[in-house]
């Protein structure tokens, strides 16, 4: 059967390292569209057997440049999406105006599906910029295209991301750790690949359902996940609380970093449990399998962390 052609925006991001694997192993065809295909070009290209991915570079707001890679597509995927606003970089334009605008597209070429990753708590965090831009975005996706499916993960996490990773690095420089909200907020953090092989099985499968929420195994508090990646690389660090008030403080000097660790729209998202809603259905009502354990999977990378770094390596037999 000729393959069907996938255009994703955002592939050269965590998720859509891994998305493109899982795609392409299942016959899909990857045409990836990047700002900067020499800084992103050969972390993309190994993504993908010969002849199954086109890496493409442009401005997601190309419009002649986008029409004409929509002309081609049969799927798109978009995985584009920011934490911190920098300049053009507003959550308006990139959660809400760019995915109106394709899904505009994927309306007149008549794609198959139009697959759009979200975030889980949306809703409940109608103060945060960020979370109202992305439900915002999701209402434009689902009146202009019907044949959409919103993605809606909680936490994301492997070897690639900027969480797991980036918290064990912190935690082995600081010997104070501060937690935000007594660190009580709960999560249910997914493995990447859970989530991007069930987004593959979305597309392979036919699925229609407008919205899917999508969780691991586990629930834990953010102490909860410190405490674990603490024990996954040896290291004994004091988690203090952190007052709220000193908390905005000092994600108002972070903001002034290029890449700020923490922001105040942050700081309001933290204050939301990161669960199912209830009020839609989610992974566990489908034929997927996003059951792979925190501990387990972290554990196959947090070594790096130890401080014998690489020799400390557990032998499997
Ligand atoms: N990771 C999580 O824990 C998590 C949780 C819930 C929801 N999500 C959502 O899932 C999606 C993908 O997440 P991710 O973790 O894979 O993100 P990521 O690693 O930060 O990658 C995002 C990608 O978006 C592209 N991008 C960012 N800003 C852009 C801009 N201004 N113009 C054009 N492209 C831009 C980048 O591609 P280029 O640099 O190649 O252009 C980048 O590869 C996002 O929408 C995110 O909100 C993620």
């Amino acid at each position: 059967m000729k393959p069907k052609n996938c255009l994703i925006f955002g592939a050269s991001g965590q998720i859509g390292r891994n998305l493109i694997r899982s795609l392409t192993k299942n016959n899909i065809k990857v045409t990836a569209l990047t700002r900067n295909i020499h800084q992103k070009g050969y972390i993309l290209k190994t993504q993908a057997n010969p002849g199954y991915l086109e890496i493409v570079e442009g401005s997601i707001f190309d419009y002649e440049l986008i029409k004409k890679l929509f002309s081609k597509a049969d799927l798109c995927v978009n995985l584009v999406g920011i934490l911190f606003e920098k300049g053009k970089n507003t959550f308006t334009n990139i959660h809400v105006e760019f995915p109106k605008m394709i899904s505009k597209l994927a309306s007149t070429y008549q794609l198959e599906k139009f697959v759009h990753l979200s975030a889980l708590g949306i809703e409940s965090a109608e103060d945060s910029i960020y979370a109202q831009s992305k439900l915002n975005g999701e209402k434009e996706i689902l009146n202009n295209f019907k044949k959409s499916v919103v993605v809606r993960p909680s936490i994301v996490y492997s070897v690639n991301d900027n969480f797991t990773t980036q918290l064990m690095t912190l935690l082995g420089l600081l010997p104070i750790f501060p937690i935000y909200y007594n660190g009580k907020t709960k999560f249910r953090p997914i493995h990447c690949s859970d989530l991007t092989n069930s987004i593959t099985k979305i597309i392979t499968d036919d699925i229609r359902e407008n919205i899917i929420e999508f969780v691991g195994p586990e629930e834990m508090s953010f102490k909860d996940i410190l405490e674990k990646l603490l024990n996954l690389i040896g290291k004994k660090r004091l988690l203090l609380p952190m007052p709220i008030s000193l908390a905005r403080a000092s994600a108002h000097i972070f903001e002034l970093l290029p890449r700020p660790p923490i922001t105040n729209d942050q700081l309001k998202l933290l204050k939301y449990d990161n669960i199912l809603s209830g009020k839609y259905k989610n992974n566990n009502d489908f034929d997927f399998n996003c059951s792979s354990r925190f501990e387990d999977e972290v554990n196959k990378y947090s070594y790096m962390w130890k401080n014998e770094g690489e020799y400390s390596k557990k032998r499997i037999n």
